[in-house]
């Protein structure tokens, strides 16, 4: 049964044990899921895997260059072999999946039959559009970045929600209280 953490921001589907159990941070380009999965594995003493930045140091390519020379379903077949690769690791660890994560079935099926805490960090399209302005990795917004984002938040939203343990709300908050609303939602 769904319950609320004690404020509006916050919301639980099926909580689970975090000290001994990933937790997954998922949601849209420039919710946070980098920044904010850097302060839990701080404060948690954990690794953090980033699924940009593994994808980058395995191919000792940008995310911008893997796009452009082999295309977008290239980089997704990367995308799940690292998800898959950070949720079988034994030690808890702190995943900062990439924002595309939840599109395919490959990889709700590794997140739906992992042990690991789902978090959605849910933000505004407003907020998202402040913060993606410089990203250079996100390919996708190239052409028309708002019209972009707001038809890739309304593909995505009933995936990243079906996907979810517990959901985030990332809106006037900072990281360090996103981290602590993540941590609230454990059980
Ligand atoms: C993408 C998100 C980006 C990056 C790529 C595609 C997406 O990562 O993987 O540009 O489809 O949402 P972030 O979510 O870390 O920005």
């Amino acid at each position: 049964m769904p319950r609320h953490s004690g404020r509006r921001s916050e919301f639980v589907v099926a909580a689970r044990e975090c000290s001994t159990h990933h937790i997954v941070l998922i949601g849209m380009m420039g919710a946070g899921k980098s920044s904010v999965g850097r302060v839990l594995a701080e404060r948690l003493g954990r690794p953090l895997f980033d699924s940009d930045q593994m994808i980058e140091e395995r191919t000792g390519r940008t995310v911008r260059e893997i796009w452009q020379a082999d295309g977008e379903p290239a980089f997704r077949a990367l995308e799940t072999d690292v998800l898959a690769e950070a949720v079988a690791d034994k030690h808890p660890s702190i995943i900062a999946a990439a924002g595309g994560v939840v599109l395919s079935d490959d990889n709700r099926r590794i997140l739906a039959e992992s042990d690991a805490h789902v978090v959605w960090l849910m933000a505004d399209v407003d907020l998202l559009l402040d913060r993606v302005k410089n990203g250079i990795h996100r390919p996708l917004l190239d052409a028309d970045p708002e019209g972009a984002l707001r038809n890739m938040f309304d593909t995505r939203v009933t995936l990243y929600r079906d996907a979810a343990d517990a959901i985030v709300s990332v809106d006037h908050r900072t990281i360090n209280d996103v981290a602590s609303a993540v941590l609230r939602c454990c059980a």
